[in-house]
C-alpha cells in the first residue's frame, strides 16, 4: 500500500514572549526532527490576528519567532522557515476547509471556549475558524507529522476530521484525477488526497505549567511575568523566577509516584528532566529527599546553561533584520512553490477553472 511521503510541519504564533513551554513542548522537538525528516516551520502571523488585531510591532514579533527557531538550531537552508502570510495558499485552503468543517466542530474546541469566554457572540469569526486555518497550514503541504505541545491535540484531531471529510466527499473526483493515495484509517481503506496527520506530542515536556500555579499551563497571555521563563530572559531574571516559583513545604520524593498531587513539584522536576534530557525518575534518583533550597539552585544553573546561548544568538540575529528577512523570503518562496502544486490538485478536484 502506498503511503504519503513523511513531512513534518508545525507553527508558532508571533504573539507575546516565547517561553519555556513553547521551547520544550515544541521548538526543541522541531530541532530534533530535522535530523531525519523534511521539515517546514512556520511563523503563523495570520493566526495572530485572532489574539490581537492591531499589534504594536508585528514585524518584530515575526522576526523574533524566526530568530528563536534558528537560534535553537533549526537549519533554514536544509528545511523551510517562513511566515504564513507570505504563502496565500494557507488562507485559500482555509476558506475551502471552512466549507468542509461544521460549526458544531468548531464550537466544541476547548481553546475557542476558553478564549471567547462568556461573550461568544462578540468573538471574531477568525477565532472560531482558527482550527480550519491550522488544518490548511498543515494540509497545504500534505504534511504527515506535526510536533506540538499537548494543548494543540484537539486542533489536530479536527484537522484529521477535515481531511477525512474532504477525502470522502470528493472520493470519486480524487480517483478520477488520479491524485489519491490508498491508506487505511482504523480498519477502513480510504483513497485519500489529504493524509491523516499524526500529532507528535510525546516528549519530556508536553505541558509545561505556570511557575505560580502548577495547575495552569505556562502561557504567553498570563498576566504575571513571574509565571513563565521567557526565551529572552537574562540569567538574573531566570534565577529570580525559579527562586520565586511556587512549591510546597515538603522535600522531593524519591519516586515519581510521590509527585502525585504535588503539581508544582511535578512541574519543576519535569522541567529539569526535559532540560537535562533525563527521565523524571532519574532526576528523583539524584534529588530525592532534598529540599527545594537545594533543587532550585541546580535548576537555575541548568536552565541558564541551556538557555543563555539561545538567548544570545536570538539577540544577535534580531540585530540583523535583513538577514532574518532574507531567510523568511527564501523560505516563503520555497513553501509557496510546494503549496501551489497541492492547490492546483485541490482546484482540479473541486472543479475550479484555473
Ligand atoms: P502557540 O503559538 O500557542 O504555541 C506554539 C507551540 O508551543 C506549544 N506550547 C506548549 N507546550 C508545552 N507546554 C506549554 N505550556 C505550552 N504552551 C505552548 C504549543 O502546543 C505549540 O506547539 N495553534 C498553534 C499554532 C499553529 C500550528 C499550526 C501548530 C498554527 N498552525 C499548524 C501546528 C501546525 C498555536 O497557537 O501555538
Amino acid at each position: 500500500m502506498a503511503e504519503f511521503p513523511p513531512l513534518v510541519f508545525s507553527g508558532v504564533q508571533p504573539t507575546g514572549n516565547l517561553h519555556l513551554g513553547n521551547y520544550l513542548g515544541a521548538i526543541r522537538k522541531f530541532v530534533a526532527l530535522q535530523e531525519k525528516n523534511d521539515c517546514i516551520y512556520c511563523v503563523v502571523d495570520l493566526h495572530s490576528l485572532t489574539a490581537q488585531l492591531v499589534h504594536d510591532d508585528l514585524p518584530g514579533q515575526i522576526r523574533s519567532i524566526a530568530a528563536a527557531f534558528i537560534a535553537s538550531g533549526i537549519d533554514p537552508k536544509a528545511h523551510i522557515v517562513f511566515n504564513q502570510s507570505a504563502v496565500p495558499a494557507h488562507a485559500e485552503l482555509a476558506w475551502i476547509f471552512n466549507c468542509v468543517a461544521r460549526i458544531g466542530w468548531m464550537n466544541r474546541m476547548t481553546q475557542f471556549k476558553d478564549k471567547a469566554g462568556k461573550d461568544r457572540e462578540n468573538a471574531s469569526l477568525g477565532l472560531l475558524a482558527y482550527p480550519s486555518l491550522m488544518a490548511a497550514d498543515i494540509l497545504a503541504y500534505r504534511a504527515t507529522h506535526v510536533p506540538v505541545g499537548d494543548d494543540q491535540k484537539q486542533h489536530l484531531e479536527l484537522a484529521r476530521d477535515i481531511a477525512m471529510k474532504f477525502n470522502l466527499d470528493f472520493a470519486e473526483r480524487i480517483r478520477a484525477h488520479g491524485k489519491g493515495v490508498d491508506i487505511t484509517v482504523g480498519e477502513e481503506p480510504v483513497h485519500a488526497f489529504f493524509p491523516m496527520v499524526e500529532p507528535l506530542i510525546d516528549g519530556p515536556a508536553p505541558r509545561v505549567m505556570s511557575l505560580r500555579d502548577g495547575t495552569k499551563k505556562m502561557s504567553k497571555s498570563d498576566a504575571s511575568d513571574l509565571s513563565r521563563i521567557n526565551l529572552m530572559d537574562d540569567a538574573e531574571t531566570i534565577s529570580r523566577k525559579i527562586r520565586k516559583a511556587k512549591t510546597d513545604p515538603d522535600g522531593l520524593p524519591s519516586e515519581v509516584d510521590g509527585l502525585k498531587g504535588r503539581p508544582e513539584a511535578d512541574n519543576l522536576v519535569g522541567i529539569y528532566a526535559a532540560l537535562a534530557d533525563l527521565s523524571k525518575a532519574d532526576v528523583l534518583t539524584q534529588f530525592g529527599g532534598q529540599q527545594f533550597s537545594v533543587f532550585k539552585p541546580a535548576l537555575v544553573d541548568l536552565a541558564v546553561a541551556h538557555l543563555a546561548p539561545i538567548t544570545d544568538e536570538m539577540r544577535r540575529l534580531m540585530d540583523d533584520t535583513s538577514h532574518i528577512d532574507a531567510i523568511l523570503r527564501d523560505g516563503g518562496e520555497r513553501a509557496g512553490a510546494r503549496a501551489d502544486a497541492v492547490m492546483k490538485d485541490v482546484k482540479d478536484i473541486i472543479g475550479f477553472l484555473r
